[in-house]
């Protein structure tokens, strides 16, 4: 998979590709991915890539050139476009699994006060992290990013997230390691036993309990559409 980012922070990225399962998953060659900073694309002589919006009101709303010009750069035929706004389609795990069947991915990052509206034109798919607002769309396309590219073939193990969190509409079961007993506080005997089908049974009762307990939304089954 490819993956090409539009942003104005560039640097916003360096930590996160260069540390644990994305720097690894790059480095094997599971996925490529590039940031581009959108003032390089523009045509405005100091550079600007915002303005004052029109009729007032708003602060600086980012200017359609550059980057319209920026995807027409980078877009290929396999290419879906994605921008990232809090009035986008709300992210889940199924959509996560949506985009890691692509092959190229190109994810425009709003910024400042907001982007020209036909901005919007340009993408496939709008997509929120959840309801509330950020400064950007660089965190939430890192939350897309880390999200898709732990679901390539090869990138984790498939047991892993087999066992997700929102697999089949299911909590994750809880996990233990030594010691043994800590503050007063016990692995359960079960997981100690050895005994592979009750570990299964208990793990799916408890997934369960923490799904009734927690989000008995997700068992209603509503919380994918
Ligand atoms: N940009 C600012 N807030 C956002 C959010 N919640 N989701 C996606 N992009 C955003």
């Amino acid at each position: 998979m490819r993956i090409d980012i539009l942003t104005i922070f560039p640097e916003m990225f360096e930590v996160f590709l260069n540390t644990s399962i994305i720097k690894r998953a790059i480095g094997n060659k599971k996925v490529e991915i590039k940031i581009h900073d959108i003032r390089k694309y523009s045509k405005d002589p100091h550079k600007k890539v915002d303005d004052y919006g029109y009729g007032g009101g708003r602060g600086m709303v980012l200017m359609p050139q550059p980057i319209f010009d920026a995807v027409d750069d980078i877009k290929t035929k396999d290419s879906k476009i994605i921008l990232m706004t809090p009035q986008g389609k709300k992210y889940n795990q199924k959509e996560a699994y949506n985009l890691s069947k692509e092959k190229h991915l190109i994810i425009i990052c709003g910024h400042y006060e907001g982007f020209d509206e036909r901005i919007r034109t340009l993408a496939d798919l709008e997509i929120s992290i959840g309801d509330y607002v950020l400064t950007g769309g660089e965190l939430p396309s890192m939350v897309i990013t880390d999200s898709v590219v732990r679901l390539l073939d090869g990138v984790i193990e498939e047991e892993s997230h087999l066992n997700d969190s929102f697999n089949n509409n299911l909590l994750d079961y809880p996990v233990y390691t030594k010691p043994v007993e800590f503050r007063g506080m016990k692995v359960p005997d079960v997981l100690l036993s050895g005994h592979h089908e009750n570990i299964k049974k208990f793990r799916q009762e408890e997934a369960l309990k923490k799904t009734k307990e927690r989000r008995p939304d997700l068992l209603e089954g509503d919380n994918y559409e």
